[in-house]
């Protein structure tokens, strides 16, 4: 089905309403400060921000690093079952609003686990409140474990044991944290363990770093999809291979910019990725931090770039192939997708 023009000033309100499904979302970056606040007096935790807009005023990154170092400090927040389903449940309910049909949710263990906090605590609260999405909004989510990338491989091994009590409660494993310098070689093995054990596998790559890190990521730990991956612009042979083997990347424009991957988001990648016949998505990444949810990202980066109603079809549409649903459930939003596009026009 062909996408129909619109008015421009109705762009906007398509997008808001567009069905549609995210793959990239730290579940810690959706921790807004308000949040870390509540959740620091709960637990008698005094923070080093005298309040709300002093912690925000501090959200001017330079890097990612820069943008780590906060994020660490403001997940130490975190210390029961109830403080992860409180701030998964803010989120799922942030994304039901945004017409997010299905999410899959990044969570960092061992920023958990190394402050003692029991693998259970955090995956029985965050499980919890994936069960309550859907149950009271009709959201689908599901749960990916990522593993931190300054950490070492062997901490990675630690943490898949840790976690493999819970493997019902996820359905995938991901790498994360400080790119440059953690190439995903490192963690080869602990990749290949993770895929033998059924597990669907994705992986941080050129976001940051070059396109020869998404390359490894695709030979090496064998990702289903790449998250990030807009480097790989810089190299003809991988785009190629992107779009040929129709590889997801997961894209998150207003974190680019906050952490200075582009310069503006009129200059984001993302118009010439999906020119490129590659199946990119739109992503929030940490939303609390980086100024948006997915409605914020696709409505300024579509206003920024000058996308259009097509590109809005196909960005949802990808969305849904991307996502790791059964293929049935995935057909029911690709339908509702294009009788949304048609009612809409
Ligand atoms: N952890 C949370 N957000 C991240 C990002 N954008 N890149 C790498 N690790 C992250
Ligand atoms: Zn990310």
């Amino acid at each position: 089905m062909n996408a129909k023009p619109i008015a421009p000033e109705r762009l906007p309100d398509l997008l808001r309403g567009l069905p549609k499904a995210e793959l990239h979302m730290h579940i810690e970056g959706s921790l807004e400060p308000e949040l870390i606040f509540a959740l620091a007096q709960r637990n008698g935790i005094s923070l080093p921000y005298a309040d709300v807009e002093t912690l925000r005023a501090a959200y001017a990154f330079s890097n990612l690093q820069s943008f780590l170092d906060i994020y660490y400090a403001g997940a130490s927040v975190l210390r029961t079952s109830q403080d992860f389903f409180d701030m998964a449940w803010a989120y799922l309910q942030r994304a039901a609003a945004d017409q997010v049909r299905h999410t899959e949710i990044f969570f960092d263990p061992q920023t958990h686990t190394e402050r003692g906090v029991e693998m259970d605590v955090v995956i029985g609260g965050l499980h919890r409140a994936c069960l309550e999405a859907q149950s009271q909004l009709g959201v689908s989510a599901s749960l990916i474990l990522c593993f931190l990338r300054h950490l070492s491989e062997q901490d990675a091994f630690e943490t898949l044991e840790q976690a493999l009590p819970w493997r019902d409660h996820f359905i995938g494993v991901g790498l994360d944290s400080s790119e440059v310098g953690h190439p995903p070689e490192k963690f080869a093995r602990v990749f290949a363990r993770c895929r033998e054990l059924g597990f669907h596998v994705v992986a941080h790559a050129g976001e940051e770093g070059p396109p020869a890190y998404v390359w490894a990521a695709l030979d090496v730990l064998h990702a289903e999809r790449i998250d990030h991956g807009v480097q790989a612009v810089h190299d003809a042979a991988l785009m190629r291979r992107l779009a040929e083997q129709r590889v997801p990347l997961t894209v998150c424009p207003l974190s680019n910019l906050k952490l200075r991957v582009f310069d503006s988001l009129a200059q984001h990648n993302l118009g010439r990725l999906l020119d490129a016949g590659l199946v990119a998505t739109v992503n929030s990444d940490d939303p609390a931090y980086f100024g948006g949810y997915i409605n914020d990202n696709f409505v300024q980066t579509f206003a920024a770039t000058g996308l259009g109603v097509a590109q809005a079809r196909t960005l949802a549409l990808n969305s849904f192939e991307a996502s790791f649903a059964e293929p049935r459930q995935k057909k029911a939003w690709r339908d509702e997708t294009e009788e949304y596009l048609e009612r809409f026009s």
